[in-house]
């Protein structure tokens, strides 16, 4: 069974609690949605490998790390995955960004795909999924299924929120894939919705409402 990690920081906390706020703004909640993946990308990166690099100080030789094999490719589930993508490339500039576009069906619930790019060479990297809400699952199992037909193995989730429902759906669907998560909150509405949650990510990041 993959490896749930519930990043419950202080700061992250702290941040999320600002971000649930119906009255924070679509700037102050892509700000915070930034600055929380910044703080969750610590923990997902943690057994990222790394090799040794010999590097000349002013002083003298000195054996430093560097992170080893190719880069990483984050993957935003479209449109809301977008908000988690600068937090991560922050981190890892040097990483690839893939792009998977679903959305829920608002009558039956299921992912519907409308875009899929990814790197050619998606099988050698670690590929790290993002998507601010997990809510039924059934947007990031699909998307989890697009990077396995192209061939990738080493996967990881990143979501803010999740219901306990949609955590349970995706381990079953997707045994093998580490999810990290801020919080798991109370439950699903009868629409699906997270509760408490903090309504719909895509329009709360992009002011669609
Ligand atoms: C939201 C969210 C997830 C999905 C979660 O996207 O960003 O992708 O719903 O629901 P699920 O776990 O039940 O599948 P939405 O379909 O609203 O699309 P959007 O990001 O374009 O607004
Ligand atoms: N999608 C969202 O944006 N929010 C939810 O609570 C559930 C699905």
């Amino acid at each position: 069974m993959g490896k749930v990690t519930v990043t419950d920081h202080p700061l992250i906390q702290h941040k999320l609690t600002l971000l649930r706020d119906v009255n924070t703004s679509s700037k102050d909640f892509r700000q915070l949605l930034t600055e929380i993946t910044m703080l969750m990308g610590h923990e997902l990166t943690r057994d990222l490998p790394i090799q040794d690099k010999v590097i000349q100080t002013p002083m003298g030789t000195a054996t430093g790390k560097e992170m080893a094999g190719k880069k990483p490719v984050i993957v935003p589930v479209l449109r809301a995955g977008l908000g988690m993508v600068d937090g991560l490339l922050n981190l890892v500039p040097g990483a690839r960004v893939g792009h998977i576009g679903l959305y829920r069906d608002p009558e039956t619930l299921q992912p519907v795909e409308y875009y899929c790019k990814l790197p050619k060479d998606v099988s050698e990297r670690e590929v790290i999924i993002v998507d601010p809400m997990l809510a039924t699952g059934g947007s990031l199992a699909a998307a989890i299924d697009f990077v396995k037909e192209r061939g990738a193995s080493h996967i990881r989730a990143l979501c803010l929120l999740a219901a306990p429902e949609g955590m349970e759906a995706l381990q079953k669907a997707h045994p093998d894939v580490d999810i990290y998560v801020s919080c798991i909150d109370e439950k699903l509405d009868d629409n699906a919705y997270i509760v408490p949650g903090l309504g719909d990510a895509g329009d709360r990041i992009f002011g669609t409402k």
